[in-house]
């Protein structure tokens, strides 16, 4: 029997003073990386997404608002916090959803404004340090989350997930799937049912193939069956990642997260959200403030230039939905299982 050939991959990361992403468009057919100079181009690629994913959109906006002042030579400090302002504004309008970005671009900010006295030099090296060190401590919270989430796990366990909450939607190890990670490592049978994740693949073209890179085996359903599967039995645990938490608990995350919270209720099976407290908000207090974003309609009717409907059929597509907080069994955030009343725990974490 011949092995699948596996990659080991980077999502994100500076090569030299020019942002490297893996082109997430192009998986799983190409291992493809790209290089990006200006925050205008890395604003693009998080809307396409070359880039996606929570944590990964924040790390993009990040080096994306670094690369603003990176470069010219003959900019005074004050000037490079200016530029550096009007990378952070470019780069909000990127995508709506994920909190994470909004989170990097104020934390880039203040560390600009409170570096306001230093050289332009040491300015530029401040800034490119801050970035990657936004990245170096998603990886590190990932890899606490994994540590509190597997724990959680019966042994052997089978985890049905959504979307890709990985390494390819973080700065590495992931989120949900960094628990099944870290099940693996502490050698628990971990088995995982990926959900296809229409109309984008996520899971389909992602989860399969970065948790096939580290040798774990996932069982591909579309989104429709998820139902049938988990009166079957079948499913120990649902985890899944998410674009913004709320004050109360409620959970923005990959559309059709909601239908798999209510089926999980309905099948007596424990759903889990794992949360970086970068993803956590506790400015909005109510489901309905969270901004989704609608995304073309042309990414229903057709899938890479091949149409799946009429020409000219109209079409909704909101990408995110909105799961009420009585659904969740628990957050594994990096400080440990948080569980109900979220209004209270959740705060705590900050405190
Ligand atoms: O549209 P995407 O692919 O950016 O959506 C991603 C998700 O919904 C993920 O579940 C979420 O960002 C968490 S990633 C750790």
């Amino acid at each position: 029997m011949t092995e699948p050939q596996r990659a080991t991959f980077h999502t994100i990361g500076w090569a030299g003073d020019q942002v490297e992403l893996l082109d997430q468009i192009a998986l799983p057919e190409q291992i493809l990386y790209r290089r990006y100079e200006t925050p205008a181009e890395v604003a693009q690629a998080i809307r396409d997404m070359v880039i996606r994913g929570a944590p990964a959109i924040g790390i993009a906006g990040a080096m994306g608002m670094a690369l603003a002042v990176l470069g010219d030579e003959r900019r005074t400090t004050g000037q490079l916090i200016a530029m550096l302002d009007d990378a952070g504004e470019l780069l909000a309008q990127s995508r709506p959803t994920a909190v994470n970005l909004f989170w990097a671009i104020e934390r880039m900010r203040n560390v600009a404004h409170s570096a306001r006295d230093q050289s332009p030099e040491e300015f530029r090296r401040l800034i490119k340090a801050e970035s990657q060190a936004i990245l170096d401590e998603d990886v590190a919270a990932n890899r606490e989350m994994g540590r509190h989430g597997s724990a959680l796990l019966p042994n052997p366990v089978t985890v049905l997930t959504h979307c890709n909450a990985g390494a390819l939607a973080t700065g590495g190890y992931g989120t949900a799937l960094g628990v099944v990670r870290a099940a693996v490592e502490a050698g628990q049978a971990v088995k995982v049912f990926a959900c296809e994740t229409r109309p984008y693949l996520q899971g389909a073209r992602l989860t399969t193939w970065e948790l096939a890179q580290d040798g774990i085996a996932t069982t591909l359903i579309t989104d429709n069956m998820a139902g049938f599967v988990m009166a079957q039995g079948l499913i120990d645990a649902v985890i899944v990642g998410t674009d913004r938490v709320i004050a109360n608990g409620d959970v923005a995350n990959k559309i059709g997260t909601y239908s798999l919270a209510v089926l999980a209720r309905e099948n007596g099976v424990p759903f889990y959200v794992a949360a970086p407290r970068s993803t956590i908000d506790l400015r909005l207090q109510h489901g309905e403030d969270i901004a989704i974003e609608e995304r073309t309609s042309a990414e229903l009717c057709e899938f890479r230039g091949v149409r799946t409907a009429p020409e000219g059929q109209g079409a909704y597509h909101p990408a995110f939905d909105v799961t009420p907080h009585r659904y969740v069994t628990a957050f594994i955030t990096e400080c440990g299982v948080v569980r109900p009343p979220y209004r209270d725990t959740l705060r705590a974490l900050f405190s």
